[in-house]
């Protein structure tokens, strides 16, 4: 994005991105960088307009989206994120001594930038950038790091990072490599062939010999998959229904959530999750005045969680250019958490 324009938290415009700025420890730095490509009312007018009907997940997190997930990494059901929890707290210390210290740390969706913590306590980074395409929770977590973490310098940034990302160079911190942290399997919800472009555009951003560190959900049975998608409490549910509430309160839309009922299965061939909002009855509804209809049983596809066995994602990741480092998963074989380097 040569030439783009930065927000700094002040709202103040400031230089362009090929221009250096300081990192100063315990400020946040702001840089929204959310700018081009097609609008959330582009992508779901273009959405809803195909014959399978389709919503990208990104756009599951406003305040309230963000808020939910939180609340179902939570639940029981939701095994991925203490399971990663506990991988990363039982081996922060290697993961660390693997990578360093005087390092800037990228963080891939960021959301409550939790697991961070801990990275962040061992590895003590000469610069954080999380980058998140929430604005409110991306605000807040830097703003509860930077709090806990008065020596860090911290530069967060508002973007997409599946859009092609060229991050401003920030001056004043002492980097000697560029780590990616990508947690929270979000690798998952894109396809096999878009996670390969998605890692290759990583790898030529972080350049050669950078790490990247990423959490990968497992392989494992049905049953467990599907709870976890679909827990008792309804609160996936909620997430996944919050996506029409969002068109109805952002795009002027008139979805009856009532007439929506969230629908997750595991697709065994594909070693994917799908999460679909289904219509109950025929039905149309209105986004920013242009008309949508669904039949019964008709589906909007909201988002795809891949699985990988190790192998399989170490596969994946050389085809980016990523050379497998270390592994570590817990001993129920749940999830994975892998370091690799650039090459
Ligand atoms: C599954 S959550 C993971 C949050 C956190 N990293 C964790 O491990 O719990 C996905 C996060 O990525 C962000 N996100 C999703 N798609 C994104 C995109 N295309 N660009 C930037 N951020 C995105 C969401 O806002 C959310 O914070």
């Amino acid at each position: 994005m040569p030439g783009t324009r930065l927000r700094q938290a002040t709202g103040k415009t400031i230089a362009a991105v090929g221009a250096p700025h300081a990192a100063r420890a315990g400020i946040v730095r702001f840089y929204d960088c959310l700018t081009g490509g097609a609008s959330f009312l582009d992508d779901c007018v273009r959405g809803l307009s195909l014959p399978r009907k389709s919503l990208a997940p990104k756009y599951f997190y406003d305040e309230i989206g963000s808020q939910l997930f939180e609340e179902i990494c939570d639940l029981p059901e939701y095994y991925p994120t203490r399971t990663e929890m506990a991988i990363m707290e039982a081996n922060a210390a290697e993961i660390a001594r693997l990578i360093g210290p005087d390092v800037e740390l990228i963080e891939l969706g960021s959301g409550a930038s939790v697991k961070t913590r801990l990275v962040i306590g061992h590895a003590r980074p000469a610069l954080y950038v999380p980058i998140d395409i929430a604005e409110g929770q991306l605000r807040s977590a830097s703003d509860a790091l930077a709090a806990h973490f008065p020596w860090l310098n911290i530069c967060a940034v508002r973007a997409d990072f599946a859009r092609p990302l060229r991050l401003p160079s920030f001056i004043g911190a002492p980097v000697k490599l560029k780590v990616v942290y990508f947690p929270g399997s979000t690798i998952g919800n894109f396809t096999p062939a878009e996670s390969i472009a998605l890692l290759r555009g990583v790898r030529d951003m972080a350049g050669t010999g950078a790490r990247l560190l990423i959490g990968v959900d497992l392989k494992k049975d049905k049953r467990t998959l599907e709870a976890a998608y679909d827990d008792a409490q309804g609160v996936t549910a909620r997430f996944n229904l919050n996506l029409l509430a969002r068109i109805n309160r952002e795009l002027r839309g008139d979805f009856q959530l009532s007439r929506f009922r969230h629908k997750a299965f595991y697709d065994e061939d594909l070693g994917r999750i799908e999460m679909h909002l289904e219509s109950r009855c025929a039905q149309f509804a209105h986004v920013a005045g242009r008309r949508f209809d669904f039949a019964p049983g008709e589906t909007i596809h909201t988002e795809i969680s891949c699985k990988y066995t190790v192998e399989e994602f170490q596969a994946l990741a050389r085809r980016a250019r990523f050379e497998p480092q270390r592994v570590w998963t817990d001993p129920d074989g749940l999830f994975s958490v892998h370091l690799l380097i650039a090459i």
